[in-house]
């Protein structure tokens, strides 16, 4: 049915009809007049529009006043969350919990569908192993088993059981490929990856997220080995659309037709719309090389219409699939009844707790027995803006919990008990998009005389009170699109605060808000605790509250490498053996290679002890299933979660392989004094790789190493296995 409706249609559109369904064109400002001249002429795509009323409109003029009423499919970056604000995607990768992430997202889906936003550029699904690029924080960090498992789980909460569900939206897979390893973590710049490592490491995620359903695409705008994204065919055509037979379409990024140009790549506009075309791109993002030259590209021979149809009959059937023909228009009241409700508030806060990383807890300073007074301090401590994190361009700020909020509420009856200084300003670099809604954001501390009152003020309150709060990191500007950071250091004078408060002899908990790995060496020496929350959303406040007075207990674990100075980066666990291997951790001359907090990392308020590794076979043939287990014991006092994490090691082969890689996990909830046997399937398709030696991907018997542990450097529960044929 839906291949006869998409040809029939087809067969009714002239080229230019066609090509307008081609273009996505992009309006954050209110400008009626020339978005209805577009919803009319029969454009692909909007890109921007969020609010519903404004959707409804337009969608009335394209499905009633264009010729041939096509809906149009408007698109915007829910990326987590979208009235509401979910934690930003790495920190749910921290929860190392796919079942989490899929809720998430799929309680974005409900706001943003009843809003008639049908279309996410999410999920974001490139491995980053640098921690100075800004983007890492929209990803799921350095591995690509859980990057792929993250991957699956976003597309199956956005995309629901079906696409015609009224609360579903279509996914789109970005960025294609290879943007998490722009050269020096700089946005934008040239991505160099091998062979060995873009097949093993940077598109298993993609074709994972292919794999589970995804509708779009996105590719890049870089670069990818010196061949654009956005005119690489072999990504594009022979790999997506071919190798793994990719049915949905494809959009460029921002401009990235059109830069096609600037690249140097083609030779104009012209030239650009038709190397995009024929590469696959079966949408453009707001640059009009598609609409002012792919027709005389046609007419020229440059571009057959058949690949045009080709582009027009997936973006049809993607339209067809998500339901728009017959229920094109959103529902304004259902929209506002979604919008940051109870149940999604609920969720929020589940998840920003299922996300945080208890790094250091020295002496069990939390969770905090009720102190009978806090300072909380910082410039993060109360700013509705920054919790959010970047990308929560449809959030209102209002909305969202700060952590002094989320504490004060536990202190209603005795308000006197928590007070505030932020202490020193954050600087937040050039521009924020919130700056004119939250002017409040804008730095207060001018002259080096209200520095130092604030400073001084701050330092007090922590000498006056029983415990401190310290609430650090990044302006959430600091992370995203065009954030790169040189240093991974507490921007600023924080760390001259943190170390002052830690001098005060009062006890000190660091609670940081950021979204790449920050080298936090100086506090993870002499903090005695540390809470990783990341940028954790609407509910951020009142989850942090929750942890840091035990009404909930901290469970997850990096899902990114911390290091310990920007020099190290990049820096991941899934390296090669290689020369003098006993001593990996002085490969500096100036200080340690090792890291501060591996990957896979973190603690609890409970104590966990893995014990008894037991392997289901000594030999198991190739692409069979080995039953791992382990018996996992909480040793503490309450009931709470562990990472029960297989990693593997392939001694020999046609080509090395990294020292571990990560091969399975669960996370399991134990009561307290509870063990339990815990058995991981370790899938041997999963141990097969591309082999830069023989040039194919396969399988290869031989021995291998198996890890079950808590992170990706605990050292217990070793075994091997033999893989046959
Ligand atoms: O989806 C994004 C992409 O990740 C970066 N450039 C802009 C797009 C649309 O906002």
């Amino acid at each position: 049915r839906e291949t006869r409706f998409v040809n029939e249609l087809l067969g009714q559109m002239t080229l230019e009809e066609k090509i307008e369904q081609m273009s996505q064109v992009a309006l954050n400002t209110p400008d009626g007049a020339k978005a209805e001249a577009f919803a009319q002429a029969g454009v692909g795509s909007f890109l921007f529009i969020t609010d519903p009323v404004r959707i409804n409109k337009l969608q009335h003029i394209a499905v009633e006043k264009s010729r041939l009423h096509i809906p149009i499919l408007f698109g915007f970056d829910v990326i987590h969350g979208f009235r509401t604000v979910y934690p930003v995607p790495l920190a749910m990768a921290a929860s190392w919990d796919p079942k989490a992430v899929e809720k998430g997202q799929r309680m974005a889906a409900r706001e943003a569908s009843a809003a008639g936003v049908k279309w996410t550029f999410a999920p974001m699904v490139d491995i980053a192993r640098d921690a100075r690029w800004g983007r890492i924080m929209e990803g799921a960090g350095e591995d690509p088993y859980l990057g792929a498992r993250i991957a699956e789980a976003q597309v199956h909460g956005f995309q629901g059981s079906s696409l015609s569900n009224a609360d579903s939206i279509v996914a789109c897979v970005k960025h294609l490929a290879g943007y998490g390893a722009a050269v020096g973590g700089r946005d934008y710049d040239s991505s160099d990856i091998s062979e060995n490592d873009l097949q093993n490491i940077y598109l298993p995620p993609f074709h994972a997220a292919e794999k589970a359903g995804a509708g779009t695409f996105m590719t890049a705008y870089m670069d990818l080995n010196g061949v654009p994204a956005a005119g690489n065919k072999w990504l594009v055509r022979d790999t997506l659309k071919g190798q793994w037979g990719f049915k949905g379409f494809v959009v460029s990024d921002w401009d990235a037709v059109h830069s096609l140009v600037v690249h140097g790549f083609a030779k104009d506009d012209a030239d650009a719309a038709a190397r995009a075309a024929n590469t696959g791109i079966d949408m453009e993002m707001t640059s009009h090389d598609y609409t002012d030259h792919l027709a005389a590209e046609v007419k020229s021979g440059a571009v057959t219409v058949v690949t045009i149809d080709e582009a027009v009959r997936r973006i049809l059937s993607v339209k067809y699939r998500l339901g728009l023909f017959e229920h094109p228009y959103s529902d304004p009241a259902l929209a506002n009844a979604q919008f940051v409700n109870a149940e999604q508030r609920a969720a929020a806060r589940a998840a920003a707790i299922r996300s945080a990383v208890l790094l250091k807890n020295d002496g069990n300073v939390l969770p905090l027995q009720r102190p009978k007074s806090i300072a909380v301090i910082g410039p993060l401590a109360a700013s509705k803006v920054d919790i959010g994190g970047s990308w929560s361009l449809a959030s209102h700020p209002a909305d969202n919990v700060t952590v002094l909020e989320g504490i004060r509420r536990r202190y209603a009856g005795t308000p006197d008990a928590v007070k505030f200084s932020k202490g020193v300003e954050i600087e937040r670099g050039n521009w924020s998009i919130f700056d004119e809604q939250f002017p409040e954001d804008k730095p207060t501390l001018h002259t080096d005389a209200e520095k130092k009152a604030a400073f001084d003020e701050a330092i007090a309150l922590v000498k006056a009170s029983d415990v401190t709060v310290m609430v650090l990191g990044e302006a959430q500007n600091m992370n995203g699109e065009r954030a790169a950071r040189q240093s991974l250091d507490l921007p600023g004078q924080q760390e001259a605060l943190l170390e002052a408060a830690q001098a005060t002899g009062k006890p000190v908990v660091l609670v940081l808000l950021n979204g790449r790995p920050l080298a936090i060496n100086w506090a993870a020496g002499h903090v005695p605790a540390i809470l990783e929350a990341w940028y954790p959303g609407t509910e951020g406040g009142n989850a942090v509250a929750d942890l840091l007075f035990g009404d909930a207990v901290p469970g997850g674990k990096l899902p990114v490498t911390f290091p310990r100075s920007a020099g190290q980066e990049p820096l991941f666990y899934a390296r090669y053996l290689t020369q003098i291997p006993h001593e990996p951790d002085t490969r500096y001359w100036d200080g340690s290679s090792a890291p501060l907090y591996p990957f896979g990392y973190g603690l609890s308020y409970a104590k966990f002890t893995t014990t008894n590794l037991k392997l289901g076979a000594a030999s198991v043939a190739a692409g069979g299933p080995l039953q791992v287990s382990v018996d996992v014991k909480n040793d503490g006092a309450v009931a709470a979660d562990e990472v029960v994490q297989l990693y593997t090691h392939q001694r020999a082969g046609s080509a090395s392989r990294p020292v571990r890689e990560l091969k399975g996990f669960e996370r399991v909830t134990l009561k307290a004094g509870e063990t339990r046997t815990v058995t991981l399937t370790l899938d041997t398709k999963e141990l097969g790789f591309w082999s830069a030696a023989t040039r194919r991907f396969g399988i290869e018997p031989g021995t291998f190493d198996v890890w079950v542990g808590d992170s990706s450097a605990s050292s217990e529960n070793h075994g091997t296995f033999e893989l046959t044929k």
